[in-house]
């Protein structure tokens, strides 16, 4: 069947079109259909199942004579090691942590949290969660304690599971100090603390809170899989929203199994043993998907790669990986890409690796700028699909679907929607603009299988945030286009996230940070264009009066606040001072005429503003900074 003949079929029959693709999955008991409106807007998806999502990702392999396949490939080049787990010794591993946690009081429904590097153990402790039919939380090693101290109060987990060490090029992350500041600040505090010790940096435990990994699992006789309801969720993943409170994305657990198993052939293009590897990090949302759930379910080899595409050693490492592994199909971020491209412009490293297992490269997380697919394109002779979604989808919303069709690549388009998603570009009043007018790009509702039914606590959240500004939609909080073939553009974000090396983040979190600074009045903080990694945050801030303090001073103080309180991950490097903030009568600060002025694009002075002369000020302030043509 042809892409146009597979949306046709879903478009149909949306109902027989998941009902079909449930079918590659191991049910307890089956759906008796697959979706429930009774709730409009907020939809489920095979509700009155029962399914587990550990069995679909490792037992049932077993059973299917898969057990001495690879599963998971831990290649890490910061360490110098690699370690390979099959199907049958995941099992084991998996079943013997979820008893361990179950002896301890772990149950179906129960949150655990989960901080830790890209090591196995990481989707070892996901898995044992679903074993249990207990909702795990993963938090990205880049965030600090104070963000790890807000998910903890909001999450509430009975456990949290953690490694002593992260391992970043040149220096080691101290999650387990991380951990306990964590806990001191937040209110939550868990039953108990599980720490894998890595040898290089063996942490302080905490008596009767803390046990070891290995050692705590020791007597506890190994966990069977807890059925589920298709409903039931199984995870959390918090993802960042226009305030410091990040979003609690809640992802159902049998939807998700059925779009992520969809989605492995039909998109990726990969049968079952071969080997898939998704360069990202288990605290995203590609990480969840594509380094644990989607492979295993759809029975590949996963691989977790702990390292950087440059400087672990070179950039050749991605080749090194590649070629080591027969990995058949890729997945990263372009700034990956582009860091390989600055480092190695020519692809000269290339010539030492043979890429012949390498069918197809995928990018996503940001925008694919055109100079990037086409170097990628010349340099490792394979089709190139810049895909996208988001935290909230879980699975790709727009894709070139390789294993149904190979349809012509539009450099600068991630293609076409997939089966499941009515993507539409809305105008202010949500009536669909035509083919090539700039929208907001909204889905009509229902969303399909595997997407988020609601925030974490907070349904009212949801439906503000996501469904009331276009009623019957859902709101990407994505601008963009579709053209005549019906090809998406994405072209910006139409809130205050930014996208900084693939990663996304709040512009308003930092603003909160820099705003407790005692000597900052008011401040705006704005994503500018950077070559590397997509956009930098830069922030602007006006000082109290009569504070004469250095101006660098407190530069560098608000710096090392946002490293503090956010994390590394905030990339937030760089601030001026200026006198005032360009704002709209109503008092709303003109941020992307800001950001515009920095990029040095061209822009119009808002009608609404209520002193045009300060947008000289900021112009000035940005040249000393170098940028905004300075
Ligand atoms: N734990 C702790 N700190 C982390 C971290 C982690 N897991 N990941 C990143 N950091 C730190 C980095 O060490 C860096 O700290 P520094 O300010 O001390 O240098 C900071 O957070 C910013 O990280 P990042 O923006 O990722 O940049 P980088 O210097 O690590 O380099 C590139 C990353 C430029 C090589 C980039 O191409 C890349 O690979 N980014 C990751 C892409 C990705 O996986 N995106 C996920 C979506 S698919
Ligand atoms: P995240 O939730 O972290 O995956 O970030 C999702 C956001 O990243 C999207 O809403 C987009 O703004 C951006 N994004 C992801 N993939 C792409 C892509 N292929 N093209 C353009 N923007 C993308």
């Amino acid at each position: 069947m042809s892409y146009a003949e597979t949306y046709a079929s879903w478009q149909r029959d949306p109902e027989a079109f998941w009902m079909q693709a449930a079918e590659a999955i191991d049910w307890v008991k089956k759906p008796s259909r697959a979706l429930f409106a009774d709730n409009a807007p907020l939809y489920e998806w095979f509700k009155d199942g029962l399914v587990n999502a550990c069995w679909n990702a490792v037992d049932r392999h077993v059973l299917a004579g898969r057990g001495p396949q690879y599963a998971i490939i831990h290649d890490s080049p910061v360490t110098g090691r690699t370690h390979k787990i099959t199907y049958s010794e995941l099992r084991n591993r998996v079943a013997s942590l979820a008893g361990a946690l179950r002896a301890k009081g772990v149950e179906k429904g129960d949150r655990v949290i989960i901080y830790m590097p890209m090591v196995p153990e990481a989707l070892e402790a996901m898995l044992a969660c679903a074993r249990l039919g207990a909702i795990h939380s993963v938090v990205f090693g880049g965030f600090a304690a104070h963000e790890l101290a807000v998910r903890i109060d909001d999450a509430k987990p009975k456990a949290i599971l953690a490694a002593s060490c992260g391992i970043e090029p040149g220096r080691y992350v101290h999650y387990k100090p991380l951990l306990d500041e964590a806990i001191e600040i937040a209110h939550h505090k868990p039953d108990f603390c599980v720490i894998l010790q890595r040898e290089m940096e063996v942490a302080r435990m905490v008596e009767g809170r803390d046990f070891g990994w290995h050692s705590f699992q020791y007597g506890a006789p190994q966990a069977d899989c807890v059925p589920v309801e298709g409903d039931h969720p199984a995870y959390i993943l918090y993802t960042s929203g226009t305030t410091g409170q990040p979003k609690g994305v809640v992802r159902p657990t049998a939807g998700h199994l059925v779009a992520l198993h969809w989605s492995m052939k039909n998109i990726y293009g990969v049968d079952p043993g071969e080997v898939f590897w998704a360069a990202s990090d288990v605290g995203w949302v590609v990480g969840h998907s594509y380094i644990c759930y989607a492979p295993l379910v759809h029975g590949n080899t996963t691989v977790v790669f702990e390292g950087k595409p440059v400087g672990t050693p070179d950039a050749g490492t991605f080749w090194r990986v590649i070629r080591d592994h027969k990995v058949a199909s890729f997945f990263t971020a372009p700034t990956a890409f582009r860091a390989i491209k600055r480092e190695d412009p020519e692809g000269r490293l290339l010539a030492d690796y043979d890429l012949k297992s390498l069918r197809a490269l995928f990018l996503a997380g940001e925008r694919a700028d055109p100079a990037t697919i086409e170097w990628a394109q010349e340099k490792l002779k394979v089709p190139v699909i810049d895909h996208w979604w988001q935290t909230e989808t879980g699975w790709p919303i727009a894709a070139n679907p390789l294993g149904i069709e190979a349809l012509p690549v539009k450099i600068g388009s991630p293609s076409v929607a997939m089966p499941g998603w009515d993507v539409q570009a809305l105008d202010e009043g949500g009536h669909p603009v035509p083919p090539g007018t700039l929208g907001a790009i909204a889905v009509k509702l229902p969303l399909p299988p595997g997407t988020l039914p609601t925030l974490w606590n907070a349904e009212d959240r949801f439906r503000k945030a996501y469904l009331s500004h276009f009623p019957g939609y859902y709101e990407t909080g994505d601008a963009g286009f579709i053209d005549e073939d019906g090809y998406i553009y994405i072209m910006a974000r139409t809130d205050d996230v930014i996208n900084v090396a693939g990663h996304r983040l709040s512009t308003g979190a930092m603003e909160e940070v820099l705003a407790s600074h005692p000597d900052v009045a008011e401040c705006a903080v704005i994503g500018v264009t950077d070559a590397l990694k997509g956009q930098l945050p830069l922030g602007f801030l006006c000082l109290n009066k009569g504070c004469n303090r250095p101006r660098e001073a407190v530069v560098a103080e608000v710096v090392a606040l946002v490293r503090d309180q956010i994390g590394p991950v905030a990339a937030f490097k760089r601030a001026c001072v200026v006198e005032r903030l360009p704002k709209t009568r109503s008092g709303k600060i003109l941020r992307a005429t800001m950001a515009k002025i920095a990029d040095g694009t061209a822009f119009k002075t808002p009608a609404t503003i209520d002193d045009p002369a300060i947008l000289d000020e900021i112009a000035l302030a940005l040249r000393g900074l170098g940028y905004a043509g300075g």
